[in-house]
């Protein structure tokens, strides 16, 4: 049961609007947002029984399948699986070593977790504005907003549309700046022929609920080409966990790290297993670990979700072209734009509007689609300085006109997963169709 108390805005659910879209109003919905976002099926159920009688149910050969099938997948070196793409991110945030005052460079137009794992570290989270027509991160402006403070820039690919990722990388180079790319929406996504998460130097990827794919409801994943970066994310996301391979680590290589208060062994000696405590624990640069392990249940349901992408991704595009085919001439009403260096994944599909050409507000269309069209749409994201948290801190409310722009006036996003029937596409282009039909007529008197 959801305590209710002065914070908590979400329906009967523990995790508010991270694990429910229900409104419970007595509105009767054609198409109700889900919150499952893949499909599941037999070969899932028995992957996750099989898993369950594993000696280990945590970080076994499920998750190092999952690992090797994912770094396959995105074309990477390397692949790390965490918690959630949150955790992920802040292992990269300790990996980049940012620290109280180092500047980042961010889209407003994200979750709040790409901000908050730069917050927990010190740092300090500065906008970029948007492309107005991919709702990416402007290489532009993250250009105008680089100070001698700065030291990464976090891309998000939003709805699955990845970022014009050369500029940026171009931008890293010649600034000396990490990048890491936020690819929560992005798995199967692509640009230029190059997956999410193998062009920055570290990629973040969610698999919770609503994603491409799912791990039982949460999840994540850290890939990248560095060698030295793998070290750091595999001692980062469990306990500051050394292996004892990794005696580079050590500037003395006698180092008498071997203790029970008194030296017992050096690391060079060899070992029992058990002396004196199993494993070692040192801080990556100064950063000490956490517990962001995955379990074996989620690994193994997720090999079978990667077995699934190319069908789930190819689903998901085949309703978005349906749904741009039949928004074509709405009047007031823009569909997706695909830019044609990237091969989109459709985690969402946001529709614009032109309040000036409807003569009504973007909230009122969405009300009239909900309650007499009965399609519930979402809003995908308040800008992050726009959260309490932030506005405390004193950011600026107006610095990123065309993210303000997007979150207030132009978009919302309609269902999309790839259980989508055509009749529930019929039932989305006819009620956008209906509700831009009524507006101009209450409005213009078209
Ligand atoms: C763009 C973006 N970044 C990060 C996250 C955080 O992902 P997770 O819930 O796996 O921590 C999300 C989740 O919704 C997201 O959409």
């Amino acid at each position: 049961m959801a305590i209710k108390d002065d914070h908590y805005t979400g329906g009967e659910t523990e995790g508010g609007i991270t694990s429910s879209y229900a409104t419970n109003d007595g509105v009767k919905l054609k198409v109700a947002y889900s919150f499952m976002g893949s499909i599941y099926d037999e070969a899932e159920r028995k992957a996750a029984l099989d898993a369950m009688s594993q000696d280990s149910l945590t970080m076994g050969p499920k998750t190092i399948e999952f690992q090797d099938k994912f770094a396959k997948m995105s074309g990477t070196k390397y692949a790390f699986a965490a918690t959630s793409c949150t955790t992920s991110m802040h292992v990269v945030t300790q990996l980049f070593d940012i620290r109280p005052g180092d500047e980042v460079i961010v889209t407003p137009n994200t979750f709040v977790a790409t901000s908050l794992v730069i917050l927990k570290e010190g740092g300090v989270p500065v906008f970029a504005d948007i492309d107005p027509r991919t709702f990416n991160i402007d290489p532009n402006d993250v250009e105008r907003k680089i100070t001698p403070k700065t030291k990464a820039i976090y891309v998000v690919h939003y709805a699955g549309q990845m970022v014009d990722m050369d500029p940026i990388m171009e931008i890293a180079k010649k600034h000396n700046l990490k990048v890491l790319e936020d690819c929560a929406h992005a798995t199967g996504s692509s640009y230029k022929g190059r997956k999410a998460g193998s062009i920055g130097d570290c990629g973040a990827f969610s698999f919770h609920s609503l994603k491409n794919i799912t791990t039982c409801g949460e999840g994540g994943m850290i890939t990248t080409n560095n060698d030295e970066y793998a070290k750091g994310i595999q001692n980062l996301r469990c306990m500051s966990n050394m292996p004892q391979t990794w005696n580079d680590q050590l500037t003395d290589k006698n180092d008498p790290v071997w203790t029970f208060g008194k030296i017992v062994k050096r690391r060079t000696d060899p070992i029992q297993y058990w002396m004196p405590a199993h494993f070692d624990v040192i801080p990556w640069n100064g950063h000490w670990g956490s517990n962001y392990r995955m379990n074996e249940i989620q690994a193994a349901v997720g090999c079978c979700q990667l077995d699934k992408l190319d069908m789930l991704v190819a689903k998901r595009r085949e309703i978005a072209h349906k749904i741009t085919a039949g928004l074509q001439d709405v009047p007031g009403v823009e569909p997706v734009y695909e830019d044609p260096n990237c091969f989109h994944s459709f985690h969402l599909y946001t529709v614009c509007v032109d309040e000036k050409a409807l003569g009504g507000s973007r909230d009122e269309f969405m009300q009239v689609l909900y309650q007499e069209e009965g399609v519930q749409g979402i809003l995908h994201y308040q800008p992050t300085y726009h959260f309490t948290g932030l506005k405390r801190m004193g950011y600026d409310p107006d610095q990123c006109p065309r993210a303000n722009e997007f979150f207030y006036n132009r978009e919302f996003n309609i269902p999309m997963h790839p259980r989508l029937t055509d009749q529930d596409i019929q039932d989305m282009v006819d009620g956008i169709r209906n509700t831009s039909a009524k507006l101009r007529k209450r409005h213009c008197k078209a």
